[in-house]
C-alpha cells in the first residue's frame, strides 16, 4: 500500500522555499509511496528537478493535474483559493494554513471537503518538535535578521587591532529570546559583537548567558501558559521601558523578536528611543509581520529616520530557502508519520493530540474550534 504525495511549486510572491527536498522524497519514495512534485519547484531553494528526479518523484508540468491527483498535498504557504478548488473531495493538505487570518480559503476547503492541517497549530510539546517549523523557520529568521543587521551597520562587529588602529566590537542588542532570537544572540556572538540579550522569561536567560551574551534582567517574569509569555501589565511596561530605553540608546545593532501568541507583536522601541539611538545604528525588526517591536518600522521597508536604519523585512525564511526548506522539509517528514500507518495507509482517525490540534477542516465541517468561531463570527463565508 502507498500513499499518493504531491508537492506543488509556490506560487507566493517572494516565497523561494518549497515543501519537500529530494532527500526527503527518496525516503517516501523507498517506503513505497508514490512523490509527485511540480516541474520546477524546488528551483529557487537551490533543488533542481534532476535531483527530483534522481530521488524517485514524478515530475509534473500540469498544475491542475497535479493537485488532482493528491491524497496529500504538502505546501509551504496556504494555497490560493484556485488551488484550494483543485484538490479533490478527500484529499489531505498540509501547510502552513494562517487558518484565523485566512478564513475565506478555510471556508473553500471546507466546502470542497478537503482535510487540512495547519502546522502553525501544532502543540508545542516534546514529541512534536521535530515537526515543529515555527521552531526550524525562526532559527532560519533569526539568523537571517543578524545578518541583515551585520550588512546595514557601517561598523564592524568584531574587535580588530589593526596597524590603522584598534576598533572596538560592536554593540548588539536582542529583544525577545525565544527561538529566532537565541539564534540571533548566537549568530552575533559568533561574528564577535558584544551581545546582550532580554526577555520577559526568565527562563530565558540561562539560555541568553550559555550563549555568551548578557542577559538584561528585570524583575518581572512575564511567563505564561505553554512557556510563552503573556501580555504585560501597564506598571510592568513602564519598568520594561526604562530599561530597554537605556540598551537601546547604546546599542549599534538591534534586532527585535518578542511575540505574544495571538496577538499583535508588543511595541518595545518607542519613538522617542529611536530619536536616543546613535546616527548610524541599525534596528531589525522581526515582528515587522505582526505589526512590529518598533513604532517606526514599515513592515517590508527599510526606512531611515534620524540616521537610524529601520528594516521591516518579511518572510526571513524564503531569503535562505536551501535550508529553511531542509528544515521544513524534514518536519513535514515527520508530520507524516503520525498521518501514514507504517502499513501505508492513511490513519483513519485523527485521535492523536498533534493531529486533533492542528486539523482545521474535515468531511465538509471546520473541526478548529478557534477559526470555526471565527467563520461563524462571520469573518468570513
Ligand atoms: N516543542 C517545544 O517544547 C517548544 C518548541 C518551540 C519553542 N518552545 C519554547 O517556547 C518559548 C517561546 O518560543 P518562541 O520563540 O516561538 O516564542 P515567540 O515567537 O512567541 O516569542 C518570541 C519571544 O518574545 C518574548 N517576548 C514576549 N513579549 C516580550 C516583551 N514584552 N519583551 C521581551 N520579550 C518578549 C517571548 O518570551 C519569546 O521568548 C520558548 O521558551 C521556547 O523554548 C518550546
Amino acid at each position: 500500500m502507498s500513499v499518493r504525495i504531491a508537492v506543488p511549486r509556490e506560487v507566493t510572491p517572494l516565497e523561494r522555499r518549497v515543501a519537500l527536498v529530494p532527500e526527503v522524497v527518496q525516503r517516501l519514495a523507498k517506503a513505497g509511496h508514490s512523490v509527485t512534485v511540480e516541474a520546477g519547484a524546488g528551483l529557487s531553494a537551490g533543488y533542481p528537478d534532476p535531483a527530483y528526479a534522481a530521488a524517485g518523484a514524478r515530475m509534473e508540468d500540469d498544475r491542475k493535474a497535479l493537485f488532482a491527483s493528491a491524497e496529500i498535498l504538502l505546501k509551504v504557504q496556504p494555497p490560493t483559493e484556485e488551488e484550494a478548488g483543485f484538490l479533490p473531495p478527500g484529499s489531505v493538505l498540509v501547510c502552513q494554513l494562517n487558518a484565523s487570518r485566512n478564513l475565506p480559503i478555510v471556508a473553500r476547503l471546507r466546502d470542497g471537503k478537503v482535510t487540512s492541517f495547519a502546522l502553525e497549530l501544532l502543540p508545542r510539546i516534546t514529541r512534536a518538535q521535530g515537526m515543529d517549523v515555527l521552531s526550524s523557520q525562526a532559527t532560519v529568521a533569526g539568523y537571517r535578521a543578524m545578518l541583515i543587521g551585520a550588512e546595514l551597520t557601517p561598523k564592524f562587529l568584531p574587535m580588530l587591532t589593526t596597524a590603522a588602529g584598534t576598533i572596538r566590537p560592536a554593540k548588539v542588542l536582542i529583544l525577545g529570546a525565544g527561538v529566532a532570537g537565541l539564534m540571533a544572540i548566537a549568530t552575533a556572538h559568533r561574528m564577535g559583537a558584544v551581545v546582550e540579550g532580554y526577555d520577559v522569561r526568565r527562563a530565558a536567560g540561562e539560555q541568553v548567558r550559555s550563549l555568551g551574551a548578557k542577559f538584561l534582567e528585570l524583575a518581572i517574569n512575564a511567563e505564561g501558559t505553554g512557556g510563552y509569555a503573556r501580555e504585560l501589565t501597564a506598571e510592568e511596561k513602564q519598568k520594561e521601558a526604562e530599561m530597554v530605553s537605556k540598551a537601546v540608546a547604546e546599542a549599534d545593532v538591534i534586532v527585535t523578536t518578542a511575540a505574544i501568541p495571538g496577538r499583535k507583536a508588543p511595541v518595545l522601541v518607542r519613538k522617542e528611543m529611536v530619536e536616543r539611538m546613535r546616527p548610524g545604528s541599525v534596528l531589525v525588526d522581526l515582528a515587522a509581520e505582526t505589526g512590529g517591536n518598533c513604532e517606526l518600522t514599515r513592515p517590508g521597508e527599510t526606512v531611515v529616520v534620524n540616521g537610524v536604519t529601520i528594516a521591516g523585512p518579511l518572510n526571513l525564511p524564503s531569503q535562505l530557502p536551501y535550508h529553511a526548506s531542509f528544515m521544513f522539509s524534514k518536519n513535514l517528514q515527520a508530520f507524516l508519520e503520525l498521518l501514514v500507518t507504517k502499513e501505508g495507509q492513511r490513519v483513519a482517525g485523527y485521535t492523536d493530540e498533534i493531529l486533533a490540534a492542528s486539523l482545521v477542516t474535515r468531511d465538509g465541517t471546520v473541526a478548529h474550534k478557534g477559526t470555526a468561531d471565527l467563520l461563524s463570527a462571520g469573518g468570513g463565508p
